[in-house]
């Protein structure tokens, strides 16, 4: 029935073919403005739609060695960026982790200190803020989490890169950098203290002795 209505148009543009340009144009929009497009509307899968393929009905198994791109179990680490808490327990293992993740991350740029004195840096890369300044050593852990994860001016995002609980555990580095820098000889424990006090101002300590 559609199909001898397009064949009707069709016909009727047959005829207009001595006509003006003008009339032969909506002769032609009308001829094929409803035919019908039985490709767009043959019988198809949808992505995720139910199949009698598998035995559960699901659309398709994943294969096994599969790699979740995210997961719901990492959403309660995506906090806001002015949450102060660490969604993660700070254990030893998470900061190894984190010096790690950091040293391959982010140190070529922001360096081994967190001064911003990265050797990306020091070939014409525009310099970072030091993590040691006020601003950044009042700003809450969110912040650095969401820095990370977005990217910060012309710094770039490495939510691709770095899975959260590992951003987490480089969160927490940049911390223990932060508190290195400020650290209380009082809140020390006796024997680093006593090396931290036997040891002259102004002498750099030697390679293995932190
Ligand atoms: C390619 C160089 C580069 C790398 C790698 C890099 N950063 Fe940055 N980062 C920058 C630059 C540049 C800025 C300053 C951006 C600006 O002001 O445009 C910055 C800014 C920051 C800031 C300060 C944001 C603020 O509030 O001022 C933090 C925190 C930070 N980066 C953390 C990280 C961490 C953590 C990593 C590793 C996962 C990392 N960066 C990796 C270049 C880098």
């Amino acid at each position: 029935m559609v199909f001898s209505m397009c064949l009707t148009r069709l016909r009727l543009l047959f005829a207009a073919r001595r006509s003006t340009p003008a009339f032969l144009l909506v002769v032609l929009s009308i001829a094929f403005s409803a035919c019908r497009q039985d490709m767009a509307d043959q019988p198809k899968q949808k992505p995720l739609t139910a199949s009698l393929f598998f035995a559960d009905g699901s659309a398709r198994q994943p294969v096994e060695g599969t790699v979740p791109h995210g997961s719901i179990e990492d959403d309660h680490l995506n906090v806001s960026p002015d949450d102060p808490n660490f969604p993660v327990a700070l254990t030893p293992e998470l900061l190894a982790r984190g010096k790690e993740r950091y040293t391959i991350y982010c140190s070529v740029c922001h360096g081994a200190l967190g001064d911003g004195n990265g050797m990306i840096v020091r070939r014409g890369y525009r310099t970072p803020p030091s993590y040691h300044i006020e601003r950044l050593r009042r700003a809450p852990v969110g912040h650095f989490y969401d820095v990370v994860t977005h990217g910060f001016g012309l710094m770039p995002e490495y939510a691709t890169l770095i899975p959260p609980r590992d951003r987490w555990a480089i969160v927490a580095y940049v911390r223990a950098l932060q508190i290195s820098q400020y650290a209380n000889v009082a809140q020390l424990p006796p024997e680093h203290r006593q090396r931290v006090e036997s040891t002259p101002s102004g002498t750099p300590p030697q390679e293995g002795s932190r």
